[in-house]
């Protein structure tokens, strides 16, 4: 794992983005796996940025986002699918169909999970793996458990999480309960996982994550077993290191 700290958001942003248009330039079909939430929005708008200089070129490119929330669909603003849209899609050149978010309205979400690992296979794998984390250390929405769960599947939101994503919501109530995520094979099958975090209420996570046990209570650390990690953190994120 290789763990990398920068003075502020910004520069965290720039050097994530950087290391995406360094994968295109290598390989202009790359399957990248995204992902939604507060952290990557900045390093999203320096690959628009990249884009409209004509520094990257996502014609050829393939997505699949880490999670969706169950009951929420395309057409919601809270949803993940709307987030990629207006953070990122609806400004640079992917196709509409090559774009992937688990549905988290289908009749049977154990089915979209089974088909969505099959798609992520058939696509060759993901080439580049963007992650935020929790404040309780989840990956995707892989939350502190007694197990790894390799597959998409659906999941249980923690109190920790649903209070931390009320951000998003007009209240808490309104927060869904569950979620479908990549599993936790899902994400580590991917050939490079860039980990963004940032901000202090991150940094007893990351700490857990770089020099704890590998343990499913903190999803995140599971990482340490990757050949080709990489952890991108302002110093806040860093205080604890
Ligand atoms: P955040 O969420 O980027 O909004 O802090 C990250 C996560 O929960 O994985």
């Amino acid at each position: 794992m290789q763990v990398r700290v920068f003075k502020d958001a910004q520069a965290v942003a720039k050097a994530a983005a950087m290391i995406f248009a360094a994968q295109l330039a290598e390989k202009s079909d790359s399957v990248l796996g995204l992902a939604t939430g507060s952290t990557p929005v900045e390093t999203y708008r320096k690959m628009i940025e990249l884009y409209n200089e004509g520094q990257m070129d996502f014609s050829k490119v393939k997505s699949y986002n880490l999670d969706e929330y169950v009951g929420l669909g395309p057409e919601h603003e809270c949803s993940y699918r709307y987030f990629m849209q207006e953070q990122l899609f609806n400004h640079i050149n992917i196709r509409p169909e090559n774009t992937f978010v688990p549905s988290g309205v289908a009749d049977n979400l154990d089915q979209v999970g089974l088909a969505y690992d099959e798609a992520v296979r058939a696509a060759g794998g993901v080439d580049l793996q963007l992650l935020g984390i929790g404040n309780n250390g989840h990956i995707g929405f892989n939350e502190p458990d007694d197990h790894f769960t390799s597959a998409t599947h659906v999941v249980n939101l923690t109190e920790s999480t649903i209070k931390a994503n009320t951000r998003f919501f007009k209240s808490e109530s309104e927060v869904p309960r569950q979620a479908i995520s990549m599993g936790v094979g899902t994400i580590m099958s991917a050939r490079k996982i860039l980990l963004l975090a940032l901000g202090e209420a991150k940094a007893q996570a990351v700490r857990d994550t770089v020099k704890g046990h590998i343990t499913p209570r903190v999803p995140a650390s599971v990482l340490q077993l990757h050949p080709n990690a990489i952890i991108l953190l302002d110093e806040a994120a860093a205080s604890k290191l």
